[in-house]
């Protein structure tokens, strides 16, 4: 697979015709099909026996989901060119006159018109900046550290990384286009890159951009919108949003290429016991297998793995270790032999099992595209689970194959070429993983996380951004990478902090803490033979510090829970870049800005990314008008928002903001244990003096672990505030205790000295005393009630 070459619109043959859905191309002609979906989401296809024979799409996505009429419209004209247009007639985006619908040979290309103003977003898995002009990409689940230079890993821009997802946001003025290309295999896109050596990306053509892949079904979706958060939403609802996730997997998470078994993990759970450092996960490496196989131990590592994990887990320990899909090819190892005699293994052109080169040597790599491969796997990840491991980690899904031809690596009994599977295998294997550990614990949710991931991947598994590198570079990368996943359907995500590869520093750890505090993952991870960067190991000082932004991690767990509460229910975004939440202003490009991100609708996150920085500019978004006001919470001072600022800031601190008029649910006091209860909260009222903002919030609280919440089990009620000079009103209504009661506590700012506190019951006043927590720097001044039980 070549990554820098893409097919170009001169090579292609364009419609020059259509009529009732026959376009006709060159002397023939394809059947063109065109649906609405509903609710601005449409469906375009293209089918011809035989130039595109095989239609290898194996993961349905939800287009059943959308049941409101569309306002905006997707035609192909009498000239064969397609067009969006938006419910005035005015077009979002148009195609290339007689250049828009294109082929060449069995590939296949869609063109539009590019104008000057457009910005490009999305596109998954990227290193390649926040916003895409003049990139040109290709979509295709790379083995990363084997695919491309190392030097170009560490400090460049390497391209295509692990997670295939062939989505482009557009935003054209006021109007925003999303475009899913439904296809398996590798596609191409175009966004204005240089093809002549000069700068400019064709010297005869008018700017366009495009989009395509050298074979399979021609097929794409348009999501229309007048929002991100609308468009966003709706890519999220048709590719399927993200189960809710158990508590846990939203705590911090303890990794090294090197931990091996309960002995390692006994250490770790006592150093993070010591530190009074809250950790749910400790994680095992490919070394806790007996020689690298998959689905065993190493009796070297274990002596009683059942009371060993029973003994982690009473302490609050949840252990996740890793899978990968390639199987020892081994006489008398179980599983190699079982998967032979059950023919689920992916073949090569001459009808045997395709052999590649990974950890354990040479191995067998499992077809998740037979649902009985999936079900072969589904059971030993049912055995896994019933061992005691309460996730798994999947690795080397790309698939990874070593320096091994992919090629000769077939699907579906070794008819289908590699392509048309190849960026859906790691789904596979988590869609397989996740039925086994269901099977396992039916009333569970799972939790998996992996290396490469595709479109619809968010319904089974959580994603990390793979190998990065201890460097500022990469931390500054993690932010656009991160929230393009975001946009691109994939919110549960993180990178490995403060970085996989090399070693950091200490101003480095404590940089890539502050920043990954805030991501939807978080998990310290680290290279075999790096030195040791668990949280302790930058000294007194910088522990301190990171264990500051952990426990606050943990105290806005409350908070992060509504936001996947959300995502389930309506595909909202966790994190966001700011132009998500806010328009531009003049002089403020908010699509610019790829060092800031928003968690949820509340929290602004302005991390320093550069060494030795002091101060950083930071923009506050929203209206200049007085009407957005930013709580800075490292002193509680209300700013006014629509414009830049300089702020201060160092390594004991962060510019982290609230914005005015929200509720924001937290832990109660000081987190120091991974212990956590959503029933017991405070309740942070973001009102600044003078504010007439009305904030509400439904909140809701359940285990945290289980299905309960499906079957009722599940607290909720509705939270009103306004305030009143120094008075806070907080009007509780639609109290449900379906799990258990909910425990609640004013915080207020800015001089809030009393609360009136209107339940069910009756009303409440109280005298709002001084508050303990500081977010980071110097104390807030902030005032908290007693408990409220509803
Ligand atoms: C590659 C993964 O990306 C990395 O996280 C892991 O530590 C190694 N494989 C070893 O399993």
């Amino acid at each position: 697979m070549y990554f820098n070459k893409i097919r170009h619109p001169s090579n292609f043959t364009f419609a020059h015709r259509h009529d009732d859905g026959r376009l006709d191309v060159g002397d023939g002609s394809v059947q063109a099909t065109v649906r609405d979906l509903g609710e601005d989401v449409f469906h375009v296809e293209l089918a011809h026996a035989t130039r595109w024979p095989l239609d290898a799409r194996l993961l349905p996505l939800y287009e059943d989901a959308f049941s409101g009429p569309s306002s905006h419209r997707v035609a192909i004209s009498a000239s064969g060119t397609l067009s969006v247009t938006d419910a005035a007639g005015a077009a979002v985006l148009d195609g290339t006159e007689g250049a828009s619908i294109g082929v060449c040979g069995s590939a296949w290309l869609i063109q539009f018109v590019r104008d000057e103003g457009m910005r490009f977003f999305g596109q998954g898995e990227k290193v390649t900046g926040l916003e895409k002009t003049g990139r040109r990409t290709k979509f295709w689940n790379a083995d990363v550290w084997a695919d491309h230079p190392l030097s170009v890993v560490i400090d460049g821009q390497a391209d295509p990384q692990y997670a295939a997802i062939p989505y482009l946001l557009i935003r054209r003025g006021t109007a925003w286009v999303g475009i899913l290309v439904d296809h398996p295999g590798a596609v191409f896109m175009d966004l204005g890159s240089n093809w002549f050596f000069t700068g400019k990306d064709d010297l005869d053509a008018p700017p366009s951009l495009w989009f395509g892949a050298d074979q399979g079904v021609p097929a794409f979706y348009v999501i229309a919108g007048d929002s991100v958060a609308a468009v966003t939403q709706r890519l999220q609802r048709l590719v399927g949003t993200t189960p809710l996730p158990p508590l846990w997997s939203l705590g911090h998470h303890q990794c090294r290429w090197g931990y091996a078994g309960p002995r390692d993990l006994h250490q770790l759970d006592a150093g993070f016991s010591r530190h009074e450092f809250p950790c749910d996960g400790l994680w095992l490496d490919i070394d806790y297998m007996e020689r690298y196989k998959v689905f065993t131990t190493s009796a070297e590592h274990f002596d009683d793995r059942a009371a060993e994990l029973a003994e982690l887990d009473a302490r609050g320990r949840r252990v996740v270790p890793i899978l990968d899909p390639g199987v020892k090819v081994e006489a008398g190892y179980e599983v190699a032999e079982n998967g032979l005699a059950a023919g689920i293994f992916c073949q090569n052109p001459e009808g045997r099992p395709y052999v590649g080169f990974v950890w354990p040597g040479r191995t067998w790599f499992p077809d998740f595209s037979l649902p009985e491969g999936r079900d072969w796997w589904a059971g030993y990840a049912r055995q896994f689970r019933d061992w005691g491991f309460h996730g798994a980690w999947l690795d080397m899904n790309d698939p990874s194959v070593g320096a091994a031809e992919l090629d000769d690596m077939r699907f579906q009994h070794g008819r289908w070429e590699h392509w048309t599977y190849h960026n859906q295998y790691a789904t596979g294997m988590a869609q397989a993983t996740r039925e086994g550990f269901l099977a396992a614990r039916p009333d569970e949710r799972p939790f998996l996380l992996a290396r490469s991931a595709a479109t619809g991947s968010s319904r089974y598994t959580a994603v990390w951004t793979g190998d990065n590198w201890s460097n500022w570079h990469h931390l500054r990368t993690s932010i656009h990478c991160t929230l393009n996943l975001a946009l691109s359907g994939i919110p549960f995500n993180g990178p490995d902090v403060p970085g996989f590869g090399g070693s950091p520093d200490r101003d480095l750890a404590i940089a890539w803490y502050k920043a990954g505090a805030f991501f939807p993952f978080l998990r310290n991870h680290a290279n075999a033979g790096t030195p040791q960067q668990e949280p302790w190991a930058f000294g007194a000082d910088a522990l301190a510090i990171i264990r500051h932004y952990v426990r606050l991690r943990y105290k806005l767990l409350p908070y992060f829970y509504q936001l996947w509460v959300a995502q389930e229910r309506d595909g909202a975004a966790v994190m966001r870049p700011l132009f998500h939440d806010f328009p531009n202003l003049e002089g403020l490009e908010l699509d610019r800005v790829d060092d800031q991100f928003l968690v949820g609708p509340a929290l602004m996150q302005a991390p320093l990314v550069h060494p030795g920085e002091q101060h950083r500019a930071v923009v506050l978004p929203g209206r200049a008008d007085g009407a957005t006001r930013w709580m800075d919470a490292g002193n509680g001072r209300f700013l006014a928002g629509g414009r830049g600022i300089q702020v201060d800031s160092n390594a004991h601190s962060t510019p982290l903001f609230l914005l005015e008029g929200r509720l924001v649910p937290m832990q109660v006091g000081e987190r120091t244990s991974q212990h956590n209860d959503l029933a017991d909260i405070e309740l942070h009222v973001i009102l600044g003096a003078g504010s007439d903002a009305v904030a509400t919030l439904d909140y809701v609280a359940d285990d945290g672990l289980t299905y309960g919440y499906q079957r009722g089990e599940r607290s909720r009620c509705h939270l009103r505030a306004q305030r009143t000079g120094d008075v806070l009103h907080l009007a509780i209504s639609e109290v449900e205790a379906g799990w258990k009661p909910l425990r609640l506590r004013v915080v207020g700012y800015d001089g809030a000295a009393q609360a009136v506190i209107t339940t069910p019951a009756g009303t409440v006043t109280q005298d709002l005393a001084p508050h303990r927590w500081t977010f980071s720097g110097e104390p807030l001044a902030a005032a908290i009630g007693d408990a409220v039980v509803l």
